[in-house]
């Protein structure tokens, strides 16, 4: 077993460490208290490849391993998790999705431009009714011979304003279950398709979250992800990959106000000493630290099952399980070591506090994680 990172990774954590660091941190603040989409950082992420870090060059993807992926979106959250969030969505969720499962021309008119940052993807699973029960999609797409009309209503979905192509996951045979349902490459502009309210979050206030709406919008058959029923397949195997990404970006969440925590009780002094000298601190630090490195094993795990072509079901929900629990835990303790500080934004944990929450709610509850883990444990 070998725990060393290879030059190639070293190469593109520190890249991706230096662009949060230089073109993230600042105006990280300002856009989210101003609920500001990072356009021009998203750009700037296309531009350096990080938005398809893992497709195929041959599609305009970086070619690179999961293990890459896990570094950079821990140093790109560490920083700002609204533009991790994005990256995380554009490249587990969709980017793989049409690479895994897209036909080759779905994949020329689409994955090309998506892995380049061109454009960005949504994926559109959740509905009203229709969480953490994913089998309960309202939403319907009837087949119409050449065409499926789709209609319904998604709810709380990433990019949803700023995105081009979305993932659209809809029933077609209501009588058959789940294995009724398909999944769909919806067009921004397609007639009949709205983009709804924008909801006003706790955290992650820089990343667009919108209901979708879509009402008679004619699909074209050819933009049907592969055979008619596969769609909760989809969605399943898709969001497996996803949970490697939301659980590094809870990791990065998590080792950012870490390391701020960290400097804070080397700077502050209370009692004639550095707050980092009383145990009441320092056995903190150690109990944050311990954790955000267990958290990394378990994303780094997931990602070398992911990289070996083993099933990353359970490591990958574990991975996500563990870190959003844990990044909640440390980045509530990093406020709490600023004092009051750590109350106010200029510090920013507060915000690392409330970004931090969302990851134990998207892309599956911790419950829902709890519910794969024991699924498999009990298997066993
Ligand atoms: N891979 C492939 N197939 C899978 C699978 C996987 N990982 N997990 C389940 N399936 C298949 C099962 O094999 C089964 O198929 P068969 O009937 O053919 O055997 C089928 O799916 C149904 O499985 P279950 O009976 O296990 O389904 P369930 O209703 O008990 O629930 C669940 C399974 C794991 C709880 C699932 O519903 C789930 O993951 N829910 C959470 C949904 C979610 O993550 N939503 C997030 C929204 S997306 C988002 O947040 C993105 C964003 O914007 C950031």
């Amino acid at each position: 077993m070998d725990f060393n990172l290879t030059e190639e990774h070293i190469m593109i954590r520190d890249a991706a460490r230096d662009f949060a660091q230089t073109e993230l941190l600042p105006g990280v603040i300002e856009r989210d208290d101003k609920e500001q989409f990072p356009t021009e950082q998203i750009k700037k992420m296309g531009e350096l490849g990080f938005l398809g870090m893992m497709v195929d060059p041959k599609y305009g993807g970086g070619g690179m391993d999961a293990i890459s992926y896990v570094l950079a979106m821990e140093e790109i959250s560490k920083v700002d998790a609204s533009c991790s969030v994005v990256m995380s969505v554009n490249n587990s969720l969709v980017c793989w999705g049409l690479e895994a499962y897209g036909t080759e021309e779905q994949k020329q008119k689409y994955l090309t431009r998506l892995a380049t940052g061109e454009i960005i993807g949504a994926f559109a699973l959740s509905e009203p009714e229709a969480g953490s029960d994913a089998t309960k999609q309202r939403t319907t797409a009837e087949d119409k011979g050449d065409h499926y009309l789709l209609n319904g209503t998604k709810n709380w979905i990433t990019n949803g304003n700023s995105a081009e192509v979305y993932l659209v996951i809809a029933h077609t045979h209501p009588e058959k279950g789940h294995h009724g349902i398909n999944a769909f490459i919806v067009e921004r502009g397609m007639e009949g398709f709205e983009i709804g309210a924008k909801e006003h979050k706790m955290g992650i206030r820089g990343s667009d979250t919108h209901s979708l709406l879509f009402t008679d919008v004619k699909v074209p058959k050819e933009n049907r992800i592969g055979e008619d029923g596969f769609g909760f397949t989809f969605a399943m195997k898709t969001l497996s990959g996803g949970r490697i990404g939301i659980a590094s970006q809870a990791l990065g969440i998590a080792s950012g106000a870490y390391e701020r925590a960290l400097q804070y009780s080397k700077e502050r002094k209370a009692f004639g000493k550095e707050i980092s000298r009383h145990q009441a601190i320092a056995f903190k630090l150690s109990d944050m630290a311990t954790e955000i490195e267990a958290a990394r094993h378990l994303c780094m795990k997931a990602a070398w099952d992911k990289d070996q072509h083993n099933n990353y079901d359970l490591s990958g929900a574990m991975a996500k399980y563990y870190a959003a629990e844990m990044a909640m835990r440390v980045t509530t303790e990093a406020v709490q070591i600023h004092g009051g500080y750590g109350y106010v934004k200029e510090y920013h944990v507060e915000r690392m506090m409330r970004d931090a929450k969302i990851t134990q709610i998207y892309e599956g509850t911790s419950e829902i994680q709890q519910i794969v883990i024991s699924r498999a444990v009990l298997r066993d």
